[in-house]
């Protein structure tokens, strides 16, 4: 079984992509590889941060790796949060975050969004980029409580109810992040013997 960090501390995120992965790697986290700094983010597209912190890892620890970066799009806000989702109130509180986007959105028809996710995994040194993304549209006012970030406020296009109204398996299956996994996983399957 070959090893493949996850640039990521998250013990809940990690067992869920391991689940997924399957067992012909071991996924490890950061502090697993004893990696405890504050990987830079300072690219300008999910593109270039999930790049940066594969490279992070890659250059210092010499390990197969990948790493994600993902957030919301609304059309009418140009595009904002982007890469500023998980601080776009200048708190990272994702009440406040998420408080201010319905505020920008007040009185405003067009509510169209989508949740974007890519993903950098290097392997062998060389760099390859997965994305998933899944449209649909912000709230009027928050519905549900599950999940996290944005997901009260976001209602997937051709359903009724917003993520944080879905049980996680659920919304794993059309999500960016699990769309984004899923191909990174095909890709794994295809270049690896059994
Ligand atoms: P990360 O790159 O996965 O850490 O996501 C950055 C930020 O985007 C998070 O802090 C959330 O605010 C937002 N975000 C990303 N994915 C989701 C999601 O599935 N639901 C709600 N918010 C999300």
């Amino acid at each position: 079984m070959q090893t493949l960090v996850f640039s990521t501390n998250n013990k809940h995120k990690l067992e869920e992509v391991q689940a997924l992965v399957g067992d012909k790697f071991q996924l490890m986290t950061l502090e697993e590889i004893g990696c405890f700094d504050d990987i830079p983010e300072t690219g300008i597209t999910f593109e270039a941060n999930a790049s940066q912190k594969s490279h992070y890892i890659y250059e210092r620890f010499q390990l197969n790796c990948f790493s994600d970066d993902s957030g919301l799009e609304v059309d009418v806000l140009n595009k904002e949060p982007g890469v500023f989702s998980a601080h776009y109130s200048g708190s990272r509180d994702s009440e406040e975050n998420l408080q201010l986007v319905l505020k920008k959105m007040e009185g405003k028809e067009e509510r169209s969004a989508r949740f974007r996710c890519v993903i950098s995994l290097i392997l062998n040194g060389q760099e390859h980029f997965f994305e998933g993304s899944v449209e649909g549209e912000i709230t009027q006012i928050k519905g549900g409580s599950a999940g996290f970030g944005y997901d009260p406020i976001f209602k997937p296009a051709g359903y009724d109810r917003t993520f944080s109204e879905m049980s996680s398996e659920e919304k794993n299956n059309i999500s960016h992040r699990g769309i984004a996994i899923q191909k990174m996983v095909e890709f794994l399957n295809s270049v690896t013997k059994d």
